[in-house]
C-alpha cells in the first residue's frame, strides 16, 4: 500500500516536472523586468504576511500569473519555527547523530518525519540537510553535517532529501561547498587542491544530486580559491549543472554580506536571500546596461516557478500531529547513540542511580543557530529513569535541580538567551567531594552527563570545549574515586554537538556512551540504552583522535581565534585527501576511538565474503550473524585499497555500507551491496579528469576501519 502511494506520488511529481517548463514558459512571457526581478530575489521582512511562523525567508507571489509565495524555513534538526510563537516541532537527533545510524532506512523516515511537520506548517522549502564533511573537530556547524567521509555524507543527504520531498516539500542542500569552517565564514577564502575538492568536498554532494535529485541546493558564504562560490560558474552552472544534471533551483546562503547580485545570478543562483530591494534594482540595472543576460535572469526565474510547481500548496487547517515525529525521534537517538567504553558495567544490573552533571538535569537536545528546534517538549535523564521505575538519589536531583532553576534565572545568562537562536549552556557545577562520597555511600552506581553545544558563526575552542574543563575533570575524577573505592561503577553519558578529547580520561569510567545531541526523546534514550532496553547499534562516522594537534587540518584551521591573515582571510587544506581516517590509517596514527567504532551488547560474526566484479563496478555479499546473547544490529562498512602505482591512495576508503535488520541471537543475514565503478576512480589533478587504477583491489568488511573483519582481493583490468 506504502509503496503503491510512493509509486503514485512520484508519477504525481514526474506530471508536474513535465507541466513545469511549459508554465514556466508562458509565466516568463508575460512578465516584465521588474517582476523577474523581483521573482529572483526574496521579500523583505516587513512584507511578510503577520501568520509568518519564524520564516527566513519567501518568495515574491504574482496572483496574476498564479504564482504563490513559496516560504522556506530552517530545518538542520527539524523544522525551525520562532521561539516568540505557540507552535512547536519535533527536535530530531543532529545529523551527526543520525550518520552514526549508519542507516539510511532510518534517515529517509526521519526526512519524511521532518517533510510532513512542514507541510503542516505550510512551509514549502525546508533548509536541510547540511552536507559538508568534517574535515577538523572545531568546526561550529559539524552537528549539521554528517561525516568526515564522503559516501556516508552523500547517502545519508539523499535518504533525507528522498524523505522530505516525499511529502512535496523540498529540501535546501547547503552549504555548496567547502564551508568546513565558521570562522569569517562571508570572507574566508579557501584554497583547496582539485584532487580533495573532488573526492572529499564535492563528492558527498555529488550523490546527493545523482541519487536523489533535490529540488534546492544552497551555495555557501566563503569563497573558493579566490572566486565567491556564490559567483563560481564553474562550480554552480559547470560542474553541479553541467557533469552532475543538477535541475533544481540554487538559492545563496543568507547574503547578510554584500555579493556582486549581477555575477550571483551569472554564475547560476536562481534566489537570492533573503532579499533585499537592492539586488532586485542590481539585476533590473544589469540587464539594462548589458552586464546580465536576459536568459541568465529568465532561466533564474523559470527554476523560481518551477520550484512553485514541485512542491505543495494548500494551507493546513491546523498544526501537524506530532506524535509520528516524536517516535521517529526517538528512535533516531537510540540508533545513532555509540557505546565507547563498556567493562561489563553495562546494560545496567538495577540499583540506585547517583545522576550527576548538569546535563542529566537539562540536556542538550539540538544545536544552536540557524538548527535549533523549540519542540514540544525535552526528555531529561532523571525523568525517564524515573518513568523506568529506576530509583535514583533524590537529594543530588534536587541540589542539580535547584541550580539548574538559580542558574536559568540569572541575568547575565537571560541576556545571552535573548540574543542567541538557541539556549546557551549553564555551565556545571562544581560539588564538594564530600557530597560525593555521601552520594557514593547510599547509591549503587554513578552516571555522569556531559554536555557541549555548537552553532553557525562560530567555531568550537580547545580550552574548556574540544578538552574537558577543570570541573569536569575533576568531577569525573573525584566521582570515579569515590565509587571504586567501594565497588561500584561509573558510566559518563556524552551529550556533544562534536568531537571531543576522550584519550586522556577515557580509562577512568567503567562505560561511555556517546548520544550526541540526540533531540527532545533524548533522555528516555540514554535510559533505554543504559538499561538495555536497547541495544547500541551506532558506529562512529568520524574519528576521534588523540589530541587535537594529531588532527590533519590542525594547524590549518582558525583554533587559536585568529582576527586576520592565516586561516580568518585564507585556508589552506593543505593535507589534501587526507582528512579523518584517511589520514590517521595511511600514516599509522594512534587515534582514541576510529571512524566506524561501536561497541554493542551482543556480539557478530562475519562470514562468506564474496566480491564480483561486474561491468557497473565490484558486488559485495557477506554474511553478519549475531553471535551473542541478546538481539541487536551491526552496522558493517566496506573499505577498499585500491593497487599502488599511479596516484597516491589512502591505506582504504569506504565505498559501501550497511546496517543489518535487528537479529536476535544465532540469526544471520546476509548484505549485498554495490560499488560503482566511478568511485574507484582517483582525480588526476593534472590530467584534470578521474582515472581507475588497474590491478588487485583488497576489499575489507567490517565496521571499524582498524580492524576489518573479513578481506577478499579482486582484479579489474
Ligand atoms: C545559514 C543557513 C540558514 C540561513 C537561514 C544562514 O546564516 O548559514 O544554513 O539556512 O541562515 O536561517
Amino acid at each position: 500500500m506504502g509503496v503503491l502511494i510512493i509509486m503514485k506520488f512520484k508519477l504525481l511529481i514526474l506530471a508536474c516536472l513535465v507541466c513545469v517548463s511549459a508554465a514556466a514558459q508562458t509565466s516568463l512571457g508575460d512578465m516584465t523586468l521588474e517582476e523577474k526581478a523581483r521573482c529572483v530575489v526574496g521579500i523583505e521582512r516587513s512584507e511578510f504576511p503577520p501568520t509568518n511562523k519564524g520564516v527566513c525567508a519567501r518568495t515574491a507571489p504574482f496572483p496574476k500569473y498564479g504564482i504563490n509565495s513559496l516560504v522556506l524555513a530552517d530545518g538542520s534538526s527539524g523544522v525551525r519555527l520562532s521561539r516568540r510563537e505557540q507552535d512547536r516541532a519535533t527536535a530530531f537527533p543532529s545529523n551527526m547523530a543520525l550518520a552514526s545510524s549508519w542507516d539510511t532506512e532510518l534517515v529517509q523516515k526521519v526526512g519524511a518525519a521532518a517533510g510532513y511537520e512542514a507541510r503542516g506548517y505550510d512551509i514549502n522549502v525546508l533548509l536541510a540537510p547540511g552536507m559538508n564533511i568534517i574535515r577538523n573537530p572545531l568546526c561550529g556547524r559539524n552537528f549539521e553535517y554528517y561525516s568526515e567521509d564522503p559516501v556516508i555524507t552523500g547517502k545519508m543527504g539523499a535518504a533525507f532529501v528522498d524523505g522530505v520531498q516525499s511529502n512535496g516539500v523540498a529540501v535546501s542542500v547547503k552549504h555548496f561547498t567547502c564551508n568546513n569552517q565558521e570562522t569569517n565564514r562571508g570572507h574566508v577564502n579557501t584554497v583547496v587542491g582539485k584532487r580533495a575538492l573532488r573526492e572529499l568536498y564535492l563528492k558527498g554532494f555529488e550523490i546527493c544530486v545523482r541519487e536523489a535529485s533535490p529540488w534546492t541546493l544552497m551555495t555557501s558564504y566563503n569563497s573558493l580559491d579566490g572566486v565567491p562560490v556564490q559567483e563560481s560558474y564553474w562550480l554552480i552552472n559547470g560542474i553541479l549543472r553541467g557533469e552532475w544534471g543538477f535541475d533544481g533551483l540554487v538559492m545563496t546562503d543568507w547574503s547578510f554580506v554584500p555579493h556582486n547580485t549581477v555575477a550571483q545570478i551569472h554564475a547560476g543562483n536562481d534566489f537570492l536571500t533573503p532579499g533585499c530591494a537592492d539586488q532586485v534594482r542590481d539585476i533590473i540595472d544589469g540587464v539594462n546596461n548589458g552586464t546580465l543576460d536576459m536568459a541568465d535572469l529568465d532561466r533564474a526565474c523559470s527554476k523560481v516557478i518551477q520550484l512553485g510547481t514541485r512542491t505543495w500548496h494548500g494551507g493546513s487547517a491546523s498544526a501537524p500531529d506530532l506524535t509520528p515525529g516524536a517516535e521517529m525521534s526517538a528512535l533516531a537517538a537510540c540508533e545513532g547513540a555509540v557505546l565507547l567504553e563498556n567493562n561489563g558495567m553495562l546494560p545496567l544490573a538495577g540499583g540506585k542511580a547517583a545522576l550527576f552533571g548538569v546535563r542529566s538535569y537539562d540536556l542538550v537536545a539540538v544545536g544552536s543557530g540557524s538548527a535549533y528546534v523549540v519542540s514540544p517538549h525535552v526528555i531529561q535523564i532523571n525523568d525517564a529513569f524515573r518513568s523506568a521505575g529506576i530509583s535514583i538519589d533524590t537529594e543530588l536531583e534536587d541540589l542539580y535541580r535547584k541550580y539548574v532553576a538559580f542558574a536559568s534565572a540569572d541575568i547575565a545568562y537571560n541576556e545571552k538567551v535573548k540574543v542567541s537562536i538557541g539556549l546557551p549552556l549553564l555551565p556545571e557545577l562544581e560539588l564538594r567531594r564530600s557530597l560525593i562520597d555521601k552520594a557514593a555511600d547510599r547509591d549503587d552506581y554513578a552516571v555522569i552527563t556531559l554536555g557541549r553545544t555548537a552553532e553557525e558563526g562560530i567555531d568550537r575552542g580547545l580550552k574548556g570545549d574540544y578538552y574537558l574543563t577543570d570541573t569536569e575533570k575533576t568531577l569525573i575524577s573525584n566521582i570515579c574515586e569515590a565509587f571504586h573505592a567501594r565497588g561500584k561503577k561509573v558510566a559518563v553519558v556524552l551529550n556533544i554537538a562534536g568531537i571531543i578529547e576522550t584519550e586522556s580520561w577515557k580509562h577512568l569510567p567503567d562505560a561511555i556512551l556517546n548520544v550526541w545531541l540526540p533531540g527532545q526523546e533524548g533522555g528516555a534514550a540514554v535510559c533505554d540504552l543504559l538499561t538495555g532496553a536497547a541495544n547500541p547499534s551506532g558506529r562512529l562516522a568520524v574519528t576521534f583522535p588523540a589530541d587535537y594537534f594529531d588532527c590533519p587540518s590542525a594547524l590549518d584551521f582558525p583554533y587559536d581565534k585568529p582576527e586576520q591573515g592565516r586561516n580568518y582571510d585564507r585556508t589552506e587544506y593543505s593535507e589534501g585527501i587526507y582528512v579523518g581516517y584517511r589520514y590517521f590509517c595511511t600514516k599509522g596514527v594512534k587515534v582514541s576511538y576510529p571512524f566506524g567504532y561501536g561497541l554493542s551488547y551482543t556480539s557478530f560474526d562475519y562470514s562468506a565474503l564474496k566480491v564480483r566484479s561486474t561491468c557497473k563496478g565490484i558486488s559485495v555479499s557477506f554474511t553478519v550473524t549475531n553471535s551473542g546473547p541478546v538481539s541487536g544490529r551491526e552496522a558493517a562498512g566496506v573499505y577498499v585499497s585500491a593497487p599502488s602505482g599511479g596516484l597516491d591512495k589512502p591505506s582504504g576508503e569506504l565505498k559501501a555500507f550497511a546496517k543489518t535488520r535487528l537479529l536476535a541471537p544465532g540469526e544471520s543475514e546476509t548484505v549485498s551491496v554495490e560499488i560503482p565503478a566511478s568511485w574507484l576512480a582517483s582525480f588526476n589533478e593534472e590530467a584534470g579528469k578521474w582515472q581507475v587504477a588497474r590491478g588487485q583491489y583488497v576489499i575489507h568488511v567490517g565496521a571499524n576501519v582498524e580492524s576489518p573483519r573479513l578481506s577478499a582481493k579482486i582484479k579489474r583490468k
